[in-house]
């Protein structure tokens, strides 16, 4: 795999409010709901280097640096820092809005997005004529 320099500034992949279901027995958000949402971003910046199937190949890693609370916002952005044959890495970083509109940094992760023909086998992404990245 090809190494190249991160991909621009961190663009918005998606956001989220934090519902009462997500939370754990403690009362803060379950790293699940936000390690989901994280995969999500991953697709969506995957996407963006062409509209075919990605699949998450790996989570490289998980940071988990600060709780998220009901009734937060969360915000997930993302950016390319390695393009591979068939491959992309994401760095994907995510913030939660506090009640009081304060910003915290609360998670940051890696993943490896693969993308796929329709029977689930890793194609070149970079010939996509649907390439929008
Ligand atoms: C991802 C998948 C298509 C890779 O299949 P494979 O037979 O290993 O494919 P290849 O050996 O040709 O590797 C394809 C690319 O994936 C990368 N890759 C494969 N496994 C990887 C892993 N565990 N971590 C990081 N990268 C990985 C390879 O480095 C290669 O990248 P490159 O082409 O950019 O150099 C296959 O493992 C798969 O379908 N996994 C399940 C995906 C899924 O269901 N995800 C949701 C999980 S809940």
């Amino acid at each position: 795999m090809s190494s190249f320099p991160p991909v621009g500034d961190p663009r918005l992949a998606l956001r989220a409010l934090m519902m009462p279901r997500d939370t754990n027995h403690q009362g803060t958000v379950f790293g699940g709901i936000i390690l989901a949402h994280v995969d999500q971003a991953g697709y969506i910046e995957a996407r963006r280097h062409g509209l075919h199937r990605w699949v998450t190949a790996s989570v490289d890693r998980v940071d988990f640096k600060a709780p998220v609370h009901v009734g937060e916002v969360v915000e997930f952005k993302t950016r390319t820092i390695r393009l591979g044959r068939t491959s992309v890495a994401v760095q994907v970083i995510v913030d939660a809005e506090r009640l009081d509109g304060t910003w915290v940094h609360v998670t940051e992760a890696q993943l490896t997005m693969v993308a796929v023909d329709a029977e689930g086998r890793a194609i070149p992404f970079r010939d996509s004529p649907s390439q929008k990245a």
